[in-house]
């Protein structure tokens, strides 16, 4: 042979031994570790997995290639069908208390819908806060003057910032294919918008919750802080984040307007209408106005566990009060998030007028997409305002 004649017999044969336990070994690991990316995929129970094995993310103009392997969850509702509960119809009481509590009654056991738009990516390398903003398909100005104020901003003291936007399926059926087409496009350009399929009706606003409540566990279970809002909000995300460095610990935090003893409205023509057959106590458990709140993401995980022991009250804030008894968890009061801002009903609001007010909040309720683009530009100059912060 003539490799003998280049080095001697028993060297070969070391060498050769040599590469092929370092091929076999490399063969080896290969094998092994598509076993075990199949095996935990397999291993998570009852939720619909998938693996993969290569992510690229485009952060703040740096491309940070994840090549670890992830395992990735999927939504598991793809059936938007459940029939109403037709049984109720034989309740004495059910004829009572009129249409659309009716309606809300014959489909409360109706809990999770398939998803329209989705993006799991959200959440995905290390995001510090979430900026959760209920919005309906018809509110695009809204949306498009927070993307262009508040909720542009990316990184915040370093921190990763992400925002997105929770929305319903249309209502009316002539308008329904025009609008879809709308919200297809907005969500083409900014990819921010979670779409569930059900009716976006002021009395669903809980099964915004309870979907997004699920979607939070399913794809966002390390990410540390949860802002929740409604769309006509401005938030001071900089004072938020400077808030969660100095009293985010607390694993139980959740934070905003607090509503302490509020009685269920009996009046059947009322908005906020609510029978006793529904809710039978005199006061709501303590909750947060729906307006804004501020909350931990374990406790945001933990709410979504709470939330299928309690059955759905149309009224969304008073909801979670309620899963936040489940959990024996106090909502607190942060003199930071107004509910009302420049509107504040009854009386002119000196204060609002100066920026520098805003300057030191978390987060104003009643905004116009109007109003929101000028504070910000007022904001973003060179105003100087004294550091004394209206909060503690
Ligand atoms: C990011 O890096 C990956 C892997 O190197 C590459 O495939 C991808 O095209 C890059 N993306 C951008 C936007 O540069
Ligand atoms: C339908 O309503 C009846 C009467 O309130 C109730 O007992 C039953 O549990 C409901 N069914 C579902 C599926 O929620
Ligand atoms: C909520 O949405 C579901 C699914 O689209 C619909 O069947 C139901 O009528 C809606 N409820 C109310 C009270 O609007
Ligand atoms: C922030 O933390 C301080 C000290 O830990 C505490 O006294 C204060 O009540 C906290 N503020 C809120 C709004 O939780
Ligand atoms: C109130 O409702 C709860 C559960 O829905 C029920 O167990 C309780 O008996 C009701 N109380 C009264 C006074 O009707």
């Amino acid at each position: 042979m003539r490799l003998s004649r280049i080095c001697g017999k028993t060297f070969c044969n070391v060498l050769l031994l040599a590469i092929f336990m370092v091929i076999f070994a490399m063969v080896q690991k290969v094998i092994l570790q598509s076993a075990f990316t199949e095996k935990t995929a397999r291993d998570i129970s009852g939720e619909r997995v998938y693996v993969r094995g290569h992510i690229s993310v485009w952060t703040g103009g740096r491309n940070e290639s994840v090549t670890e392997h992830k395992v990735v969850r999927a939504w598991d509702v793809t059936d938007a069908h459940c029939s109403a509960n037709t049984s109720l119809a034989a309740l004495p009481w059910f004829a009572e208390v009129g249409e659309r509590t009716q309606q809300f009654l014959l489909y409360r056991h109706c809990r999770y819908y398939p998803m329209i738009f989705n993006h799991p990516e959200k959440c995905e390398g290390d995001v510090y806060l979430l900026l959760v903003i209920k919005s309906m398909i018809p509110q695009h100005r809204r949306r498009e003057a927070i993307r262009k104020t508040w909720g542009e901003q990316k990184k915040v003291n370093g921190k990763k910032v992400r925002l997105v936007f929770l929305v319903g399926a249309a209502t009316l059926g002539e308008e329904h294919v025009h609008h879809q087409k709308l919200l297809e496009y907005e969500d083409r350009l900014f990819g921010d918008i979670l779409q569930w399929d059900f009716k976006d009706t002021f009395y669903n606003l809980t099964l915004k919750e309870v979907n997004f409540l699920k979607w939070f566990s399913t794809y966002c279970p390390n990410v540390p802080f949860v802002f929740k809002g409604d769309d006509d909000i401005f938030v001071n995300v900089e004072n938020i984040v400077e808030f969660l460095e100095k009293n985010g610990s607390n694993p139980d935090l959740i934070v905003g307007t607090l509503l302490y003893t509020s009685p269920p409205v009996r009046e059947k023509n009322n908005r906020y209408f609510v029978p006793a057959e529904m809710f039978n106590e005199t006061f709501y458990p303590p909750y947060l106005s729906g307006g804004g709140y501020l909350m931990a993401g374990p406790l945001t995980v933990r709410l979504h566990l709470a939330s299928e022991r309690v059955d759905l009250l149309p009224i969304d804030d008073a909801f979670v009060g309620m899963c936040l008894r489940v959990l024996h968890v106090s909502p607190k009061e942060h003199s930071g998030i107004k509910p009302w801002g420049i509107h504040e009903p009854g009386k002119k609001n000196e204060l609002s007028k100066n920026p520098c007010f805003y300057r030191d909040l978390l987060m104003v309720h009643r905004f116009t997409p109007g109003e929101l683009l000028l504070m910000w530009k007022i904001m973003k100059s060179d105003v100087i305002c004294s550091r004394v912060k209206h909060f503690g």
